[in-house]
């Protein structure tokens, strides 16, 4: 098995990185938190980092002149760390081409839509306005689009008539909670298979 090392990278109140922290917590996940890194120095879950004794980082995106200025301290930061798998959560910002080349692979990412449907930011605001019956989220490898990666792994989950944002999105971000740290298992314990669009998961050794 390789010993991966995992850089969550988080924009706000990280609920998904508190549920990746406890899947490596009871042993789901095999691998080390080695760095939370946020955009924003008041992000919530630098906080929720640090109470569990993780390295907490923040890299503010409007203290650099340059959007390659910004990535090249988070690729230091992440190198400093020995970070090999990166993992988006709530991370609100797109990166350069330059920087998922570097990573290529080694990237994942949540999305709270059923891609390729309502990919950006505004996907809960989109799927109600466009009257889908179906929304749900998407775990994928990150390539130099917004949202476009192969997928990994979708949930599902209905739209009522009577929703919100509020109420899609936290009937999404439930489901959310639980397949991310299972995808992220799935490639720590070296089972998923890309091949083109297409991953595969493969069996338990
Ligand atoms: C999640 O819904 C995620 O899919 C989206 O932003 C939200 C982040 O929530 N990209 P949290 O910070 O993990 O609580």
């Amino acid at each position: 098995m390789r010993e991966e090392k995992i850089g969550v990278l988080c924009s706000g109140r990280g609920s998904n990185l508190a549920s990746i922290i406890a899947a490596v917590e009871r042993g789901d996940i095999r691998a080390e938190i080695a760095v939370v890194i946020a955009d924003k120095a008041d992000a919530y879950a630098l906080e929720r980092a640090r109470e569990k004794g993780i390295p907490a980082v923040a890299v503010v995106y409007r203290d650099y002149a340059a959007r390659a200025d910004f990535e090249d301290a988070l690729r230091a930061e992440l190198s400093t760390h020995g970070v090999t798998l990166i993992v988006l959560a709530g991370f609100m910002r797109i990166l350069t081409p330059a920087f998922v080349h570097a990573y290529a692979g080694h990237i994942l990412n949540i999305h709270p839509a059923l891609l390729p449907s309502f990919p950006g930011a505004h996907a809960h605001r989109d799927a109600l306005s466009y009257g889908v019956k179906v929304s749900g989220c998407t775990v994928h490898f990150v390539d130099e689009g917004t949202d476009s990666g192969p997928i990994i792994m979708q949930a599902a989950v209905p739209v009522h008539d009577d929703d919100t944002e509020e109420t899609l999105a936290a009937r999404v971000l439930a489901e959310e909670h639980r397949i991310f740290p299972e995808a992220i298992r799935l490639y720590v314990d070296g089972r998923l298979q890309m091949d083109g669009r297409q991953v595969r998961i493969l069996p338990c050794q």
